[in-house]
């Protein structure tokens, strides 16, 4: 049955991957988006129907809720995460959105030393109290780290020990976004931790990359200082930095270990492994050979 449903953060990485797929499936996508630019021209010419807004502006969020079924909501590792999402949910009860599908993450938690990853926590808090039925996700660290964190180089500097995770691509979550937000009864209430097809450590995934690529990756494990230059030389916000170091101290504890089938059960299709994502991002990685 074809759906109303509108996907905030359309423009990025799990967004896009959703509204692409729910516009294939043939829904009426509604996407909020900040600004016209050749992303939401994209979307648009893909079918489309976009919204410029802001979710910290309700008013704005509130047109674009008119006549929604349901929502994918997501927000960067930025400030204003609370108020962003009391905004969704006040947007979403005034126009009766009869579910939210919440990207929270992994690391969301009462007490953490992360600022971000607590907000998320009272977020998710938050939409609990929303009369739509919500679902929370909260993925392990993305596949697309791989390439945001890619300098070219061959070397993997970062601060992870030996400790594991499965990586998820974007890809991968969009099918489950879109599976809940065609059929959300299952799923109220629930909050699914989410992974990808294969739990490694970073000697492990420097080696699938390496098989992949055809070319050598390494992993040189470092120290939360080195680290902390390395994204601060990157631009990086104070917020994101103070993310990023207390959650890379979860993931050397395991925070960001784990596996299961979800993304397989709900969404329909295995999810990738490192060397899937390498493969599909083959040219980004051709592009960056340092
Ligand atoms: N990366 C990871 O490894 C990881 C792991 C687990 C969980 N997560 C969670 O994933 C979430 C981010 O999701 P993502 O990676 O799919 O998104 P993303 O690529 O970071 O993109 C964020 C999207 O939100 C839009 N946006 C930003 N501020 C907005 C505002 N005020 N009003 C409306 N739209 C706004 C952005 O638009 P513009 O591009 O125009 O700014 C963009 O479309 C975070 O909550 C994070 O905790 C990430």
């Amino acid at each position: 049955m074809t759906r109303k449903l509108l996907v905030i953060g359309a423009t990025g990485k799990t967004g896009r991957h959703t509204a692409e797929l729910l516009l294939e499936r043939g829904h009426h996508v509604r996407t909020l988006v900040r600004r016209t630019d050749e992303r939401s021209e994209r979307l648009a010419a893909l079918g489309a129907e976009t919204v410029e807004g802001d979710v910290l502006d309700l008013d704005s969020l509130a047109r674009a809720t008119e006549g929604v079924d349901a929502l994918y909501f997501t927000y960067p590792i930025a400030p204003g995460l609370i108020d962003a999402t009391a905004n969704v949910a006040q947007a979403a009860e005034e126009n009766g959105v009869g579910a939210i599908v919440n990207m929270s993450q992994i690391s969301a938690r009462r007490r953490t030393a992360s600022n971000a990853a607590r907000q998320h926590w009272v977020a998710e808090r938050l939409l609990d109290r929303a009369p739509s039925a919500v679902t929370h996700l909260r993925p392990t660290f993305f596949a697309e780290w791989l390439t945001s964190m890619w300098d070219g180089s061959g070397v993997l500097r970062l601060p992870f020990a030996d400790a594991r995770h499965a990586p998820i691509a974007a890809a991968d979550q969009a099918r489950v976004i879109a599976a809940v937000l065609e059929d959300p009864a299952p799923h109220a209430g629930r909050t699914y931790p989410l992974y990808g097809a294969v739990e490694l450590d970073h000697h492990e995934i420097a080696r699938a990359m390496s098989r992949e690529l055809g070319r050598t990756v390494t992993y040189e494990p470092i120290e939360l200082e080195e680290f902390e230059r390395i994204l601060r030389g990157r631009g990086m916000s104070q917020h994101m930095v103070q993310h990023l170091l207390a959650v890379a101290v979860d993931y050397r504890n395991g925070v960001f270990s784990g596996m299961n089938d979800l993304v397989k059960q709900i969404g329909g299709e295995d999810p990738l492994d490192v060397a899937g994502f390498v493969a599909r991002n083959r040219s980004f990685f051709d592009e960056h050979a340092g």
